[in-house]
């Protein structure tokens, strides 16, 4: 949750502050109830921060005209404690102006440390847990008058998560940050220095990033970075090149980024699957650095994940379990890690995260670690923090996701996961060389085959446009149409606020039958008829059974299957494809209708409310 911008540079100008709002920009999913930005000039410092979405502080920097500036911090905040009100917004500031902070995380000893502060005469202007670190910090800096060093006495005296980024008033071309548990990375410029939530926040300027590790602060100035732990020992973090094309971070033409990220899909796919064989034709994963003897011995895959990721293992249980015969289970992160799962040394955990810094996933990967599990994560963002603590990884090429709801991390998750069972196929020798090789043909031609199921969307968004004040909708899937089921509904909860649930279609008769009546609205997801045969057959009886009791059936289906247009409502087609590899072409329509029913009822598709993409704390 919450984003955070860092930015020193060599001139006293307006780019601090235009490089904080645009990192803010980049970040706003992350949280978006209240921004602020710090400006440091030799003047001193200058804080703007206000309540509700970031056009708002936009505004107000525009009417203010802050003064020119050498660095800058920018947050935009997604609440826990505290309302989001002008005076809970960050920064914040303590020695009455002397430093200011940005925090993302949550400081568990707040109370304490307030009750403290308080009793030594400091007057809070905010209810917020960061606040209590802004007090600290001043005092710290009044002992030290070094920033690095009072930061270091700061976060000592903290529990908790926090990122933390400080700028102070007499060294207004240095920024210090520091981290625990919540995300931070360094981006490194010509003659300027960034530091982001993740790289999207200074994409735009530099792709060559620096990863801070667990409990380590990071002190720049526009030459200069140097990280030391938090005992205040140097430390030499690992650089990285950020793959990422900078435009992929803008609408680029269209009207928000859910509506561009469920277009860029079939790149997403395509890149995930880029550079993956060998000249010899066999799969290599070159991120993966478990021994290969460790994964032949593997007697168990458990999936770690949360929200859409999960279901993504969902549809990896089906694959991985056909294809490597190996006994896998998916489980929701949180559920995992309080649940004294049995995992051993020859358990395999995939770690699926997006963002790479879901707490409740990174708290999962520590605890199979402990355990003695090897963990691969399949995750989106570079430099976060579940592939470092991982022993493999395997990325998803599917570029920056902006809008809140995932769409094309959900596709290149299944994709990445897809490529990891067949590796493991090949690798155990439950697939032939030549059975590996037709599935990675099949998968090579399912970024077209998304492209023509997007291109077919305006029948899509009239369906959803005529269904806007529809008020609950159910998701029916057998097999691999089921994760999809439930991700439909998850769209469209997430989407358009609309109750919606997703159900495996043989359950049907066992409960959910009870609540279909008339008028209700039943998303069928329908498997190939070239499967497997009962699958099919028992499906359409489902919907035969909603439609005796007068619901309105809309079902996904494969091109050619002429017997389902017969008992269905509408039929949405999509192109033949594996059963398997079906979840990539069926998901798109589902996509595209919460996407236009949440438009068509006046929502903000990329930022729903309530919601942040990465949440970063349990
Ligand atoms: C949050 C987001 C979801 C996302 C989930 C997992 O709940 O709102 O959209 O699926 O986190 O995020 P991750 O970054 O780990 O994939």
């Amino acid at each position: 949750m919450c984003g955070i911008v860092g930015y020193v540079g060599p001139s006293l100008d307006s780019r601090p502050m235009d490089v904080a709002v645009g990192g803010l920009r980049r970040l706003q999913y992350r949280g978006y109830d209240s921004a602020g930005v710090a400006l440091a000039t030799p003047a001193g410092l200058h804080v703007v921060k206000r309540a509700g979405k970031l056009e708002i502080l936009e505004a107000a920097l525009f009417e203010a005209s802050p003064p020119p500036a050498t660095a800058a911090l920018g947050h935009t905040r997604w609440a826990t404690h505290g309302a989001p009100t002008d005076a809970n917004a960050h920064p914040h500031i303590g020695g009455q102006g002397r430093c200011a902070i940005v925090h993302n995380g949550i400081i568990e000893n707040h109370a304490v440390l307030r009750q403290e502060l308080a009793d030594q005469g400091v007057v809070f202007a905010s209810d917020t847990d960061t606040e209590v670190a802004a007090h600290l910090l001043a005092a710290a800096l009044e002992q030290t008058g070094d920033l690095t060093a009072a930061m270091l006495r700061t976060v000592a005296r903290l529990e908790g998560a926090f990122t933390l980024l400080a700028v102070a008033d007499d060294v207004p071309s240095t920024v210090v940050g520091a981290r625990r548990s919540s995300p931070l990375v360094v981006g490194l410029g010509d003659g300027e220095n960034f530091l982001g939530s993740d790289v999207a926040a200074f994409i735009e300027h530099t792709r060559q990033a620096l990863e801070l590790g667990e409990d380590q602060v990071v002190t720049m100035t526009p030459q200069s970075v140097k990280v030391v732990d938090f005992a205040g020992q140097e430390v030499h973090p690992r650089p990285f090149t950020v793959d990422w094309d900078a435009n992929a971070a803008v609408k680029g033409g269209f009207p928000t980024f859910m509506n561009k990220e469920i277009h860029d899909q079939p790149d997403a796919i395509a890149k995930t699957l880029l550079g993956r064989v060998d000249q010899a034709g066999r799969l290599q994963l070159d991120e993966l650095r478990i021994d290969e003897a460790v994964l032949r011995r593997v007697d168990k895959i458990v999936v770690v994940a949360c929200g859409t990721a999960a279901y993504a293992g969902h549809v990896a249980k089906y694959a991985i379990e056909h294809w490597c015969r190996i006994p896998t289970e998916v489980e929701l992160a949180h559920e995992f890690r309080y649940r004294d799962p049995v995992v051993d040394e020859k358990t395999l955990v995939v770690a699926i995260s997006q963002s790479g810094e879901t707490m409740d996933t990174i708290m999962a990967v520590r605890h199979a670690r402990d355990q003695g599990a090897k963990v691969i994560a399949v995750v989106n963002t570079m430099g976060s923090t579940i592939p470092r603590e991982a022993d493999a990884a395997l990325y998803t090429h599917a570029g920056p996701e902006i809008a809140v709801a995932s769409t094309k991390a959900f596709l290149a998750q299944i994709t990445a996961t897809y490529l990891l069972g067949l590796y493991l196929a090949q690798l155990r020798g439950t697939l032939f060389a030549d059975e590996v090789r037709a599935v990675l043909a099949e998968l090579e031609a399912i970024p077209d085959k998304v492209g023509d199921v997007i291109a077919g969307e305006d029948r899509i968004r009239h369906l959803a446009r005529s269904m806007a004040d529809i008020g609950s909708v159910l998701f029916l899937g057998r097999h691999v149409g089921y994760p999809v089921a439930l991700e439909g509904a998850l769209k469209l909860k997430e989407l358009a606020y609309i109750h919606a649930e997703g159900f495996a279609a043989g359950e049907l008769k066992h409960g959910p039958i009870a609540l279909i009546e008339p008028g209700r609205v039943v998303f069928v997801v329908v498997p190939s008829p070239r499967g497997r045969d009962q699958l099919h057959a028992k499906v359409l009886s489902n919907i035969s059974e909603i439609n005796a009791r007068g619901a309105r059936t809309v079902v996904i289906a494969e091109e050619g299957d002429v017997e389902v247009a017969g008992v269905a409502g509408e039929v949405v087609y999509v192109p033949q494809t594996p059963t398997l590899l079906a979840p990539l072409v069926t998901t798109p329509p589902l996509q595209i209708f919460a996407c236009e029913l949440a438009t068509a009822k006046g929502l903000d598709v990329d930022q729903p409310r309530n919601l942040a993409k990465s949440v970063t704390v349990e």
